[in-house]
């Protein structure tokens, strides 16, 4: 009888190598178009499962690894029309905008497109990022650290002035909704607070985004994000992430969509990663659970470290640019395997094998960013970045000439056997790249103690 169970086991064994091996090739559509897309798309198109790759509208890097289809990301008709006409298996969203908009729901309720797999939540899940006040009443019922908060919409200044004054500087002022990452409001002084909440609430500074204002108690600590792929039942860790905001060196100026990023982050080790585990991503997948929100994608997860106890700034539903570009070259496992499954709420327990080395990425920007810039300036030297990798942001292939289409230019991304190597390999080949008003920042890193000490 052992005999014969064994020699069945061996043939579900043979034939389940055989299902992974003829399994069918897919087709898939990757919206967006930025340095995220280009990182993901590089490493989906590694997959030996990958058929063909579309990146609907990509950019000059994105065409080096698929096809990009000159579609807008919220263009949702022609979205749709790309899946047919391309017989797509499966759809990644890269931004938010398309979620917040409901893609998910457009796709699935069409009887064309029902089957295709689309990592992204629907717009319930898509809340999480698209509402402040959503996220925060989401945290709060479910238990999940973050800063003491109060919402308020129009009718409510004076309300909203009073709960300032229950507050210590700095008081921390968000619009409820999409702000393009400008939304958030540090203020020191209490009359200036007033003044700008005055200007969101009834000015409508954010437009309708600041119809409603979330007031928070400011964090003091070190900020680093954390990802992971849920399909609603269970999830996979990605690995931890850390970018640098300010335009300045000295983390100074304005906030960017992100002028680099590290990965691992030194001072997330394994005890701070249990507490994010235990206090706030497995609360989080249960939540979305006992709440009935659906939810097949990336939660990206913004952390304050605040003396080793981790607190939630925000939620996204997609990955972070330039985190990305940091974390995709550390993963070693098949993430297309990962999409695939987690599209069709087969995740299980499997964990993502990732690579020990360290990942550095420089962002290079156009100057001027993040206010006006100017676009159109020939690239050179790209192709003699020879020791890092070039993830494409905004560029844009004109002829046989690369050349700037964006406030983010492209990213230099190296490994390293630490994070100070591979800065400073990324840095080194930096130097190969040259367009006209180009800038980036020196000095990413040298906050950390484990860099300024080695
Ligand atoms: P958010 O769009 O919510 O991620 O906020 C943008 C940035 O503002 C964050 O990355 C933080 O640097 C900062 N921030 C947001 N909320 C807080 C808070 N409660 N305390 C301190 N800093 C914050
Ligand atoms: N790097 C921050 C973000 O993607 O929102």
């Amino acid at each position: 009888m052992e005999k014969f169970a064994g020699r069945i086991e061996l043939e579900v064994l043979t034939f389940a190598r055989f299902v992974k091996k003829t399994m069918k090739k897919l087709n898939v559509l990757l919206l967006g178009g930025g340095g995220r897309e280009h990182a993901i798309a590089w490493k989906l198109a590694q997959s030996e499962q990958m058929n063909n790759l579309y990146i609907a509208p990509g950019n000059g890097g994105t065409s080096q690894v698929g096809t990009n289809v000159n579609i807008g990301e919220t263009n949702f008709p022609e979205i749709k029309r790309a899946i047919i006409d391309n017989n797509v298996d499966l759809l990644v969203v890269g931004p938010e905008a398309p979620l917040v908009k409901g893609i998910r729901e457009y796709i699935e309720s069409d009887i064309e497109t029902e089957n295709v797999r689309i990592i992204g939540p629907g717009r319930a899940g898509a809340q999480l990022e698209g509402s402040k006040s959503f996220s925060k009443a989401f945290m709060a019922k479910h238990g999940i650290p973050t800063a003491k908060y109060g919402v308020f919409s129009a009718g409510q200044l004076e309300g909203a002035k009073e709960f300032l004054h229950k507050m210590n500087p700095p008081f921390v002022l968000k619009a409820d909704g999409l702000a393009g990452g400008k939304g958030v409001l540090i203020i020191d002084n209490l009359k200036e607070a007033h003044l700008a909440l005055e200007e969101m609430l009834v000015k409508s500074k954010f437009g309708t985004a600041s119809e409603t204002v979330v007031i928070e108690e400011f964090l003091d600590g070190i900020e680093l994000s954390v990802f992971v792929l849920t399909d609603g039942k269970t999830y996979v860790n990605l690995p931890s992430a850390k970018d640098y905001k300010r335009i300045g060196e000295g983390d100074i100026g304005l906030n960017t969509g992100g002028m680099g990023s590290l990965s691992p982050v030194p001072f997330a080790d394994d005890e701070f990663l249990r507490k994010v585990e235990e206090r706030i991503t497995k609360p989080t997948i249960s939540g979305l659970k006992a709440d009935d929100i659906p939810y097949n994608g990336f939660v990206f997860i913004g952390l304050m470290n605040v003396n080793g106890d981790p607190f939630v700034i925000e939620y996204n539903v997609r990955l972070g640019d330039p985190e990305t570009e940091s974390i995709m070259p550390r993963i070693k496992s098949d993430l297309l395997e990962f999409l695939w499954k987690c599209g069709g709420e087969e995740l299980g327990n499997d964990e993502l094998e990732v690579y020990t080395q360290s990942v550095a990425s420089v962002m290079m920007v156009s100057g001027g960013y993040p206010e006006s810039y100017e676009k159109g300036k020939t690239i050179l030297g790209l192709d003699q970045v020879q020791h890092s990798l070039v993830f494409h942001a905004g560029t844009k292939n004109d002829g046989s000439r690369v050349s700037t289409n964006g406030g983010r230019v492209v990213t230099i991304t190296s490994f390293g056997e630490t994070l100070k190597q591979a800065l400073a390999a990324s840095y080194s080949e930096v130097n190969k790249v040259y367009y006209e008003n180009m800038y980036y920042r020196k000095d990413l890193g040298f906050d950390l103690e484990p860099i300024k000490q080695e």
